[in-house]
């Protein structure tokens, strides 16, 4: 259950006046100076626009170190002045440090910086992708690779990171699934809450912790046709039982900010959105942290067409309860003269800046400036044990769609194997989305992993065939020449880094470029066929979920990718990963995803219900889907009592045994479907999910406790009901198969 930390009790009574002094002591400029941050990048230098200055950049009048060097010193004079709250984009101990003493000893009041940066799968030991280690369902380690994140980054002088991403996606099309835990609100929920605690840790003082940031406020995920920056428009009840609750977990968990959305919800730009930042955030999560904006997100407001002009809109921001401008400056234009003329009163900017030096007090910034220096830095990046971890979560996170006749593992003695695709021999796009301070130097292809597990001789060849994208370069013949010679082909596929991630939707799910026809022609050998996938989002491939012998869904891995991939491989790890996003057959199935309402005319055979007429209406692989290399058995599923109470408890297990020749490990998962209700329910909800791990033979009974006041909903008017009736659980190895018990709730 995710763990309840009470934010009040955060609050120091000591630090509290602290921060009544400063801000009684602060002038106009310095307070909005707190709520700014920059980003030495392409923002406010030389009095250029964003464009202006990317265009210089482009146009190759300065290197990009030239000018992150003038921009510097530009910021150092802010720094000195007290008119920066916050910096985006430092990294190295040295740098920070440099900032960090000229606000701490030159400005005024000597307010420390908080630096800030995305690291979002790892700073310089890049784990995989957020949505491949969701895959693993494994809390603790998630947990862990947050907690390595936050020591390597803290190392390198970052104070905040803005992570995690804890957006439900439901749209493969939108490239941010790939920074997310997936479709799920429960499992997200509980990985919202892991993520937040690795970043934070218990003790925010001390230095190996950074402080997280739960984004994007809120329902980014639900943009319309999976388009980046799109607007969202849903109900109430849906927003709160399906794309609230990770927020509420992350705040819950004690998260120091929350970053808002891009998008406009139900018309409103969340960016100035005063229900969802004030009334959920503030009144009903009890959050006491700050909220930073989107980068150049209170200027867009503008842009969106609700508000005039820059000035309007950093207003509606300010009250509607968002601290902290990121890296536009429009607060720092247009916030001063609106307080002077009284158009904003002084209490919303006092209580902003309350907010956010209370952060700073929380991570003892005023006593311990800097945190970290150049031996810390270099002791931590990469460290041995990093390594190890990143191996660890790599394999955890890859999922076994296809597994014919159980061609996998592979024997480690083959005489010959052909490692084909664009991605077989590749560093760089293994580091995924957000991997800005990753070094793809660090990587381990698929082709070393391979090479390196195999015995001495077995002789390993390889030919690219495509690229990912285009035709340029493609050569199937000689691909099919290694191939034919071979044993078994490997077939690396999938999408570039770059095909996921902000801005990176894509309107087609099929695999890229010319690789599906690369598939086809290494078939055509009469070899077997193992594809992995390398992508940043669920992929339409029912050609190869038909034809080849296996599929190895590996993401985007990190710097472990070729070694965790070999590891499955070869059998030295049973795959346990479980799909936390549905694969579909065709784009035109999106949104498609398990946990969807129940419609009038559920699809079957007649004509006149929910289907396609060119296509099947049921997913390529579901939910919670995942092959092993042993078998699992389910039986018994009991549930303890045919009723309980509204305010009660219920318990349901079931017996799960290993029939297989290995052990390995299941992910065993409730769901809950509630029969009749006042509002249409979707047909199942996963409601918990346990990991064991069992030995051939080995037979374990799992048993799942249920608080009944967790199955509600909202009414109409919003309320959070939990109604009398029968319940249906479904206990199995995904969201489709499971054996089924049921129960029913009474009053009182
Ligand atoms: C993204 C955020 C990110 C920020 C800072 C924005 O464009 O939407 O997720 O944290 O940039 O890099």
């Amino acid at each position: 259950m995710v763990k309840v930390r009470d934010q009040k009790k955060t609050m120091n009574s000591d630090y509290e006046s602290k921060i009544h002094g400063l801000i009684c002591n602060m002038t106009l400029e310095e307070k909005v100076g707190q709520l700014t941050q920059f980003l030495p990048s392409l923002f406010g230098a030389f009095g250029l626009t964003k464009d202006e200055i990317i265009a210089k950049l482009v146009e190759g009048e300065i290197s990009y170190e030239e000018f992150q060097a003038i921009e510097r010193n530009y910021h150092k004079d802010e720094i000195r002045e007290g008119l920066l709250g916050s910096m985006g984009g430092v990294t190295g101990a040295e740098l920070s440090n440099e900032l960090q003493k000229i606000a701490v000893e030159e400005s005024r009041l000597g307010i420390p910086l908080l630096f800030g940066l995305d690291v979002v799968h790892g700073y310089r030991t890049i784990f995989p992708i957020p949505l491949a280690e969701a895959c693993s369902w494994d809390l603790e380690l998630i947990e862990k690779t947050a907690e390595i994140a936050a020591k390597e980054a803290s190392a390198a002088g970052i104070h905040w990171t803005y992570a995690p991403m804890v957006d439900i996606t439901r749209d493969p099309r939108w490239g941010r699934v790939a920074e997310g835990a997936g479709e799920d609100t429960y499992l997200g929920s509980m990985i919202a809450a892991a993520r937040v605690r690795g970043f934070q840790g218990e003790d925010l003082t001390k230095p190996e912790r950074i402080l997280a940031c739960a984004k994007h406020f809120a329902a980014y995920g639900g943009a319309v046709g999976g388009r980046d920056y799109n607007t969202v428009d849903m109900s109430l009840q849906t927003l709160h039982e399906v794309y609230l609750p990770p927020f509420e977990a992350a705040a819950k968990s004690g998260v120091g900010t929350f970053m808002s959305a891009f998008n406009d919800l139900n018309g409103v730009p969340c960016t100035i959105n005063k229900y969802l930042l004030t009334d959920v955030l503030r009144e009903h999560f009890g959050f006491n942290g700050f909220v930073v904006s989107d980068a150049n997100s209170i200027a867009e407001v503008v842009v969106h067409g609700d508000s005039e002009n820059r000035k309007e809109a950093s207003k509606k921001a300010l009250l509607a309860g968002l601290e902290m401008d990121m890296s536009q400056g429009t607060y720092k234009e247009d916030l001063p003269e609106q307080i002077k003329d009284g158009s904003i009163p002084v209490e919303f900017l006092d209580e902003a800046v309350r907010r956010i030096l209370r952060v700073k007090f929380q991570m003892g910034l005023f006593d311990n400036p800097y945190r970290t220096n150049n031996e810390i830095e270099e002791k931590s990046l990469l460290a041995l044990e990093h390594i190890e971890i990143a191996r660890e979560m790599a394999k955890r996170s890859i999922v076994l769609l296809k597994n014919e006749d159980d061609i996998l593992p592979l024997k480690k003695n083959l005489n010959k194997i052909a490692v084909i695709g664009p991605l077989a021999n590749n560093k760089k796009e293994m580091l995924g989305t957000w991997a800005i301070t990753g070094n793809e130097e660090d990587v381990v292809t698929i082709l070393s992993g391979i090479t390196s597990a195999v015995e001495e001789e077995s002789e390993i060849v390889h030919a690219r065939g495509c690229e990912v994208i285009g035709d340029d370069g493609t050569d199937f013949k000689t691909a099919v020449e290694i191939a034919n010679e071979s044993d078994v082909i490997i077939a690396v596929v999938g999408e570039n880094a770059d095909m996921s991630g902000e801005a990176s939707s894509r309107m087609d799910l099929n695999l890229p470029g010319r690789q599906e026809e690369l598939l086809k022609a290494l078939h055509q050998t009469g070899k077997p066929v193992v594809v992995i996938l390398i992508n940043g989002r669920p992929l339409s491939i029912p050609w190869a979920a038909e034809n080849v012998a296996a599929i190895v869904e590996a993401w985007q891995l990190g710097i472990q990718t070729g070694s965790a991939v070999a590891d499955v491989l070869f059998g030295d790890y049973n795959p346990s990963g479980k799909l936390v996003a549905t694969f579909p057959y065709s784009v035109g199935q999106v949104p498609i995803y398990y946990n969807h309402p129940r419609t009038g005319r559920p699809a079957s055979k007649i004509k006149f219900t929910s289907k396609y007429i060119d296509g099947p209406y049921q997913p390529l692989y579901p939910f919670g889907f995942g092959l092993s290399y042993t078998t699992f058995n389910y039986e018994n599923l009991f549930v303890n009592s045919p009723e309980v109470t509204k305010d009660g408890l219920i318990t349901i297990s079931i017996d799960v045994s290993n029939t297989g020749q290995r052990a390995g490990e299941e992910v065993v998962q409730l769901y809950i479907s509630d029969v009749v209700a006042s509002r249409v329910r979707p047909v199942k909800e996963l409601i918990g999910f346990k990991k064991i791990n069992l030995q051939p033979g080995e037979r374990h009974t799992v048993t799942f406790e249920l608080d009944i006041n967790s199955l509600g909903f909202f009414n109409e008017a919003m309320e959070y009901i939990v109604e009398a009736g029968l319940f249906k659980v479904f206990i199995g190895s995904n969201s489709q198969d499971g054996l089924e018990g049921e129960f029913r709730v009474i009053e009182k």
